[in-house]
């Protein structure tokens, strides 16, 4: 069996700049978010430019999110950047999700004041036709409620391009939809096809702390389905959706290991995409990571695309700290882009303003005192950080939890200080244990620590031995 090369890329989140009128998308601020959408044109035309070049994959997969939230004018763009692709001899395979369409079909824009204006969307059922040609039209079959399909890209491999959103909020397959997948894998095997599959939402969790937080944009039943996957013939999905880059596996009964390859958002923070070799006479899946690094169309300042989101981001997560103490109404606005309503918030002001003014002056010496029995830290090594505030370190593991990888080295002074502290809040939320256990994590602490050190399977390079 010939290797077979692909790249991945997902949750491109194009919003076109015809729904923008004068206004600038970036004044408004949930805009100032992981994602950068108002570069996402620029982006994904220097990424598609990159992935023409010799010696790349000609199969490119797009598992969802392909538009900010449906908009026509964002579908239509998007298409044509797609249909441009396809020209230069790529084999385009998508699917969508749910940002992709809405409901009542009306998204938003913004007029010259940048107030937030109507614009048309799609609906769901105008999906199906409008993409047809980027895998559909190549189908060998499609599970026409879920517009699920399976394509041989050649007699020895066949693509499964799942999708999860049912229609609705929850993520997942029904029954019937996974019988349709195991018929589509079962025939596979017996073709003596290698089966590759792709589906929007997170089948096994990227991280410890994002089932804790987002349990809910987890695909319905995900370990189970994982193990059903494995023991299929389905060894792994690229996912999307979480915006995280991370690889994590879990092994049935049977002993049949699934990996779920989740890569962050290409226009977003971290800014990457997978190239992806499967060799299965070699029993390798081969996987890199490419980081885009800086796209001239756009300007960042002087930095690095991944150096511009990450200031973005991060940015604007300390911006929540301190205008949660300086200036709630602006908490408000950036706390709605994060999911905290403002009538909610505004009940909350309470705690939150004066916890809010806590941390902000909390530092590593403070902490140190604290877990001073547990930390094993001397005063001397505490010295010179005793001043440091806690914030920006706090916010460097929110940018670990996105970016993966994390290797902070366990013998350094903020990892035995962190770590420490971690622990002392294990043995204050006891109370809450058996809550934490059925969010699916042991303890906060084995929740917080990998988003420190990373113990599990590296995130963004990794040769998977089948
Ligand atoms: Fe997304
Ligand atoms: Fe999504």
């Amino acid at each position: 069996m010939k290797p077979l090369d692909v790249v991945i890329l997902t949750d491109t989140h194009y919003y076109s700049k015809r729904n923008w009128v004068d206004g600038d998308p970036f004044a408004y601020p949930p805009a100032r978010e992981q994602l950068f959408r108002r570069g996402s044109e620029e982006i994904l035309r220097y990424v598609f430019d990159e992935i023409c070049a010799d010696g790349m994959p000609q199969i490119v997969l797009i598992s969802g999110d392909l538009t900010n939230n449906g908009e026509v004018t964002s579908h239509t763009e998007m298409r044509e950047l797609l249909r441009a692709l396809k020209q230069r001899g790529k084999r385009v395979y998508v699917t969508t999700a749910t940002h992709d369409y809405r409901g009542e079909g009306v998204s938003y824009g913004f007029d010259k004041d940048n107030h937030k204006v109507d614009v048309p969307a799609f609906k769901r059922e105008d999906l199906r036709a409008f993409y047809r040609e980027f895998g559909m039209d190549e189908a060998v079959s499609v599970h026409e409620p879920t517009m699920c399909y399976a394509v041989d890209l050649s007699p020895e491999y066949r693509l499964l391009a799942l999708n999860d959103d049912k229609g609705y909020d929850h993520a997942g397959f029904t029954d019937e939809c996974f019988a349709w997948i195991r018929t589509q894998a079962e025939e596979a095997k017996r073709n003596g096809q290698f089966v590759l599959a792709m589906t929007h939402h997170p089948v096994l969790s990227p991280s410890p702390l994002y089932r804790l937080i987002a349990s809910g944009d987890l695909l319905e039943n995900g370990e189970t389905r994982a193990k059903q996957f494995a023991d299929m013939g389905v060894p792994c999905m690229f996912t999307g959706h979480s915006h995280i880059h991370n690889i994590s596996c879990i092994t049935s009964d049977s002993g049949n290991t699934f990996y779920d390859i989740s890569t962050s958002a290409v226009v977003g923070f971290p800014p990457n995409y997978r190239t992806v070799r499967f060799d299965p006479d070699n029993h390798r899946i081969e996987i890199s990571t490419t980081t885009v690094d800086s796209v001239p169309s756009l300007d960042t300042g002087g930095l690095s695309l991944s150096a511009f989101t990450e200031k973005q981001f991060l940015g604007t997560v300390s911006d929540i700290l301190d205008t949660a103490e300086h200036d709630y109404p602006a908490f408000q606005e950036l706390a709605n882009g994060f999911s905290l309503r403002p009538d909610k918030s505004a009940k909350l002001k309470w705690i939150i303003q004066p916890a809010a003014k806590y941390v902000n002056r909390l530092t590593f010496g403070k902490i140190w005192r604290w877990t001073k029995r547990q930390n094993g830290v001397t005063e001397s090594e505490i010295q010179p950080q005793k001043n440091n505030k806690v914030v920006p370190f706090a916010v460097s593991m929110v940018a670990n939890l996105y970016r993966g990888d994390a290797s902070l080295p366990k013998d350094s002074v903020e990892y035995r200080i962190a770590s420490a502290f971690f622990k002392k809040l294990d043995r204050v939320s006891k109370p809450f244990s058996k809550k934490l256990q059925n969010a699916g994590v042991d303890s906060l602490s084995s929740a917080l620590l990998p988003l420190l050190h990373n113990d599990s399977l590296p995130d963004a390079n990794y040769t998977i031995n089948l």
